[in-house]
């Protein structure tokens, strides 16, 4: 079987950098960007964090896996996932049985400089609760590490938490064109 494959999937935690890397990856390589989260929203029509408040998780997870299943199809696309996605259902083998997987790896310290300021992450629950910046580095390190063992099934791990993004782009478009 060739090594060549039709789909490149970036996982990684919540501010890893999946879509701005993928963006300027998929123009890099010349192939399309598709963003998972952004796609559920824009045939939803609802925010992810709306859909997290009034339909709860578990129906965003049907959602998020329905989509990947749909995409799963596609060609040449470069595609960001959600930070959970890979860990749920069958959504790992749907993504080894469709595409290359990069994993996108960072620290939670990295993660909680990039988001502390943000309200789209339900799942870390920033804004919500008036916790202190240990109790939101833990919770980050806690969900990471139990996410581990799925990110971890990547095909390629790539560290990308002391790397300016140029060179990070640069890096990983050497490291995928094996595969495309
Ligand atoms: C989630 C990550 C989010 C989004 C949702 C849940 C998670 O995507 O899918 O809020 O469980 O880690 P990003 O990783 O793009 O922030």
């Amino acid at each position: 079987m060739s090594v060549k494959s039709k789909l490149i999937y970036l996982t990684g935690f919540m501010g890893s950098g999946k879509t701005t890397i993928g963006h300027i990856l998929a123009n890099k390589i010349g192939w399309d960007f598709l963003d998972l989260d952004k796609l559920i929203e824009t045939e939803t029509g609802k925010k992810i964090s709306g859909i997290f408040q009034e339909e709860g998780e578990e129906y965003f997870r049907q959602l998020e896996s329905e989509y990947l299943k749909k995409i799963s199809h596609y060609q040449q696309h470069i595609v960001s996932l959600g930070g959970g996605t890979i860990a749920f259902f069958d959504n790992l083998n749907i993504l080894k049985n469709s595409g290359r997987i990069v994993y996108l790896k960072t620290s939670p310290e990295k993660v909680y400089a990039r988001l502390r300021f943000k309200t789209d992450r339900p799942v870390l629950k920033m804004q919500e609760e008036n916790d202190d910046k240990n109790k939101i580095l833990t919770r980050i390190a806690d969900l990471m590490e139990k996410r581990e063992i799925y990110y971890s099934q990547a095909d390629i791990i790539f560290r990308t938490d002391n790397l300016p993004m140029g060179k990070a782009v640069d890096l990983l478009a050497k490291m995928i064109n094996k595969y495309i």
